[in-house]
């Protein structure tokens, strides 16, 4: 069998890459919309024989690194591929003094899953993604949250990442108003919120729902906010079910897989 390399991608590689990166699930890929960002960040892993094989994305931030975006040419599946590209990038990370590694895996990709199990990944937490609608919504009763408990809400999404809320990253949602509660009775809801840096016009929330009646204010602001700032639409990330809601949609279920690399 031809030995692989591993080297990282460049503008060149977006063509043959995007060949077999087009109907890799059920609705298409999202690797067309990302490849620039991900090339201008770097840690775009590339596998090669004589061609492009297979890519890896590794996203590295405080301790952690975030894994997206692992794709193999399917004729080129079960040659421990995907596995030599998630190898490269922790051996990076542990370079770069990294302890965890974390990678979203939809619920129904076995064998996805099954990778990740073969590398020492477990499931650390199952979340929900939901799309609600903008919508003029001017009746909620929320609050914008300037002493967050870190202790409970340790990560937030941005851009499809679950990152660390170091102390700038707080501060910057202070600032910005980006974090909104809702108190009904003795229950708190709480919501993140931000643009998301690779997709246009789309409000991204890490949503923690304590109880419905709280979480119907989230809701509203949110739809409100959105129709006032002129996103498109807004991404929801909880790990709760959400009560019915307007044009909420329940759309699909993630495992966040962690791996402890020391
Ligand atoms: C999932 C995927 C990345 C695996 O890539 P790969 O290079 O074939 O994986 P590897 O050869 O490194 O597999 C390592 C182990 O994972 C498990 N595994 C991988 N694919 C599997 C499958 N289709 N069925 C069962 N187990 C599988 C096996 O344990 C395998 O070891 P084995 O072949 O000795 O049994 C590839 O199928 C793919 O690109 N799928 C579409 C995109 C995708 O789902 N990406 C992940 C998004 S989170």
């Amino acid at each position: 069998m031809q030995k692989m390399i591993i080297r990282e991608a460049n503008t060149l590689d977006k063509i043959p890459v995007l060949k077999f990166c087009k109907n890799t699930f059920s609705w298409g890929d999202y690797v067309e919309q990302v490849w620039d960002f991900w090339l201008s960040e770097g840690h775009l892993f590339l596998g090669e024989k004589q061609s492009p094989v297979g890519i890896c994305h590794a996203f590295y931030s405080e301790n952690q690194i975030w894994i997206e975006g692992i794709r193999i040419d399917s004729r080129f599946r079960r040659q421990k591929i995907a596995s030599d590209l998630v190898k490269h990038a922790e051996t990076i990370g542990k370079e770069k003094n990294a302890l965890l590694s974390y990678m979203l895996i939809d619920t129904e990709n076995s064998a996805s899953l099954l990778l990740a199990n073969s590398l020492n990944y477990r499931i650390l937490q199952t979340w929900n993604f939901y799309s609600l609608d903008p919508k003029i919504n001017p009746n909620h009763n929320v609050y914008f949250e300037k002493s967050l408990n870190r202790q409970f809400y340790s990560h937030y999404v941005k851009s499809w990442r679950w990152l660390p809320i170091d102390d700038d990253t707080l501060l910057s949602f202070y600032e910005q108003n980006s974090i909104v509660k809702s108190s009904i009775g003795d229950k708190n809801s709480l919501a993140i919120f931000i643009a998301s840096d690779h997709f246009d016009k789309t409000l991204i929330v890490t949503l923690f729902s304590n109880s419905n009646d709280s979480t119907l204010q989230i809701l509203s602001f949110l739809q409100n906010y959105a129709v006032d700032k002129n996103y498109e639409r807004i991404q929801i990330l909880t790990k709760e079910k959400l009560p019915t809601f307007d044009s909420l949609e329940y759309k699909i279920s993630f495992n966040l897989m962690k791996k402890l690399l020391v």
